[in-house]
């Protein structure tokens, strides 16, 4: 079985025992951090869109391991620039890759990177990723939408990562309802109480849930799927 470990705010390590991707690897920096970037080991860096709390220290984790990022394609050619190997992809595509099959899907939220978000970084994205046949969805940073129920028909969904922060992204009862279209076995709230404006009760979530296994992962700690 697949596990996934929350390192803390939207950042996932995920692994198959064989191969080891993470998505938005921002732990510099980040309050719950769970890890260092200096002890990440990884073949792969997804990201879901280039905001700082996402794009966090992806230079420095795909050149210590020689890893290969995929992003959408401004942000997969902001990497190039900056000498690192790159899978460009989008939205509505998909590839399969020697761990497995990752399809782009949309994220209704924005795109940049640098100071005040400044450099284009392209549409956000969320991500299927289909791994030793079973299925995990993280949602990227999105506002609740109605193309999730679409997402929920087309794929059965073992594990989804579903921001609760609010203000920036989904809030508990949008996230509630997105668990209704998405139909997971398990979800995991991400994206909360980093830092003040995003402060939620992730229990608030575990109740209003009916039709899913909440499981409230604490930074570091991991659930299979
Ligand atoms: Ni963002
Ligand atoms: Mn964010």
């Amino acid at each position: 079985m697949p596990t996934a470990r929350f390192l803390g705010h939207a950042c996932i390590a995920i692994t198959d025992g064989t191969h080891h991707l993470i998505i938005d690897p921002f732990l510099t920096g980040n309050s719950i951090a769970a890890a260092k970037q200096e002890d990440i080991k990884c073949d792969y860096i997804l990201l879901t869109h280039g905001h700082g709390d996402h794009f966090g220290d992806t230079v420095a984790i795909a050149k210590r391991n020689n890893a290969t990022v995929i992003a959408n394609y401004e942000l997969a050619m902001l990497c190039a620039r900056q000498g690192l190997k790159i899978h460009p992809m989008n939205i509505g595509g998909a590839h399969n890759f020697k761990f497995g099959r990752v399809k782009f899907t949309i994220a209704h939220h924005g795109g940049g990177y640098g100071d005040e978000a400044s450099v284009y970084t392209g549409p956000p994205a969320g991500f299927l990723i289909t791994m030793s046949g079973k299925t995990l969805y993280h949602s990227g940073d999105t506002a609740l939408f109605y193309d999730m129920k679409l997402i929920g028909e087309m794929n059965q969904i073992d594990l989804a990562f579903l921001p609760i922060g609010d203000n920036f992204t989904m809030g508990i009862d949008d996230a509630v309802k997105a668990v209704e279209f998405l139909k997971p076995k398990k979800v995991v709230p991400i994206h909360y109480n980093t830092f003040p404006v995003i402060n939620q009760d992730p229990q608030e979530f575990a109740k209003k849930v009916k039709s899913a296994q909440v499981v409230i992962l604490k930074p570091g700690e991991s659930v299979e799927f």
